[in-house]
């Protein structure tokens, strides 16, 4: 096989199959925090898609730091059976890797789901108070949050080890802390929106690696650690790759096994240019900053894109988040287009291309 997309990659204690991984996808879907049927659904159907890890979506740390009233959290223990009940599921489905992205949302918390317009929740949608390193609202019209006390802030990163705690006992492989998409670990450490003047505006990253460091004690070094970090803020006195460099750099110091380099989402207003591998060039520079494994995402879709991008060696990963919900069978197509074998479950073999000869009729 001279498949790079295809060998097996190892982060911290866990190998992946493949460098193949299906993105934190939130569902906006679950019961004050609980998942439900949907997602045993939707997370039973990814498990045998073939990637090397299938991400859960943000799972918040608190109540509050749910983004939507229909957000997954692990913030108690109805929480915890709802989701033990589905991966329990993806489980007797699936031998690959399991992770999940654990996060809150600050002051971009109380919106509403995207079917529902996307934007801050209205009185009649029972808001509630957001917080945030500062009193800036992430745009115009959007609830002001409150400025967290430092009593508040010591609260948050016990919140992250009680989550991750619990992620722990379901049993993921891989636990991931979002940093990125303007959420509050990127709150804090952007300038657009941490304008504290205590320790935790002086060094932005002070929160964040409190988080980082507490989670890491807890987390087993036989499973994997890691992060969504952002490469640009796309605004005007924002983050950019320098900084997801830094930050990078002391996670790696913590020992994180890996980072996913995102971008954007921190200020309503920024403009950002979309285009194929967008964020690939942020995540390369970080990885030739940094022994940690690297992850690009955002708009790889066509397998040859995805196999170039790790035989470059940008990136050790590619994940993906819209091309699987489009295509649940991404990866074993990109298998056959790359002669790779890959096991079926055995209950859909006789659907393989080399055993019917239907299957390319089949691709429209
Ligand atoms: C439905 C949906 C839900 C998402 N939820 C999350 C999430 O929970 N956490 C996260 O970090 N990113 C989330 N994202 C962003 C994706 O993980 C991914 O970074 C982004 O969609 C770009 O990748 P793509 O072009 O392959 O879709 C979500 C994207 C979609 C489409």
């Amino acid at each position: 096989m001279n498949s790079k997309l295809f060998s097996p990659v190892q982060i911290g204690g866990v190998t992946l199959p493949n460098r193949i991984v299906v993105s934190p996808m939130c569902q906006y879907s679950a019961d004050d925090g609980c998942m439900n049927d949907w997602h045993f659904v939707h997370l039973g159907h990814l498990a045998y898609s073939g990637a090397g890890l299938l991400m859960v979506e943000a799972t918040h740390v608190t109540r509050e730091g749910r983004i939507t009233h229909g957000c997954t959290g692990l913030y108690n223990e109805h929480n915890e059976a709802a989701m033990a009940r589905v991966i329990g599921n993806v489980r007797r489905l699936s031998r690959n890797p399991v992770g999940i992205q654990i996060g809150h949302a600050g002051r971009k918390a109380s919106s509403q789901v995207p079917w529902e317009g996307r934007e801050y929740l209205t009185a009649a949608q029972s808001p509630w108070q957001t917080v945030a390193p500062s009193a800036i609202a992430f745009g115009e019209g959007w609830h002001v949050p409150r400025e967290l006390s430092v009593r508040e802030i010591a609260d948050l990163v016990a919140a992250f080890v009680r989550s991750a705690e619990s992620a722990k006992r379901i049993g993921f492989d891989v636990l991931e802390l979002h940093s990125a998409h303007g959420y509050l670990l990127h709150q804090f450490l952007s300038p657009l929106s941490n304008q504290r003047k205590d320790a935790y505006g002086d060094d932005r990253m002070k929160f964040p690696l409190e988080a980082a460091r507490a989670v890491r004690e807890i987390w087993p070094k036989d499973r994997a650690l890691g992060a969504r970090i952002s490469g640009s803020d796309w605004a005007e006195g924002g983050l950019g790759p320098e900084d997801a460099i830094a930050y990078a750099r002391a996670l790696e110091r913590i020992g994180f096994d890996y980072v996913c380099v995102s971008s954007g989402s921190i200020v309503s207003r920024a403009k950002i240019n979309v285009a194929p591998g967008y964020q690939v060039p942020f995540a390369e520079k970080v990885k030739q900053a940094v022994k940690l494994k690297v992850r690009a995402v955002g708009m790889i879709a066509d397998p040859a894109h995805a196999e170039s991008i790790v035989a470059e060696g940008k990136a050790d990963m590619v994940a993906m988040a819209r091309a699987f919900l489009d295509n649940p069978r991404w990866v074993w197509h990109a298998a056959e287009r790359h002669g790779v074998t890959l096991d079926y479950p055995p209950q859909y073999a006789r659907s393989r291309p080399d055993v019917w000869p239907g299957a390319k009729l089949a691709r429209p």
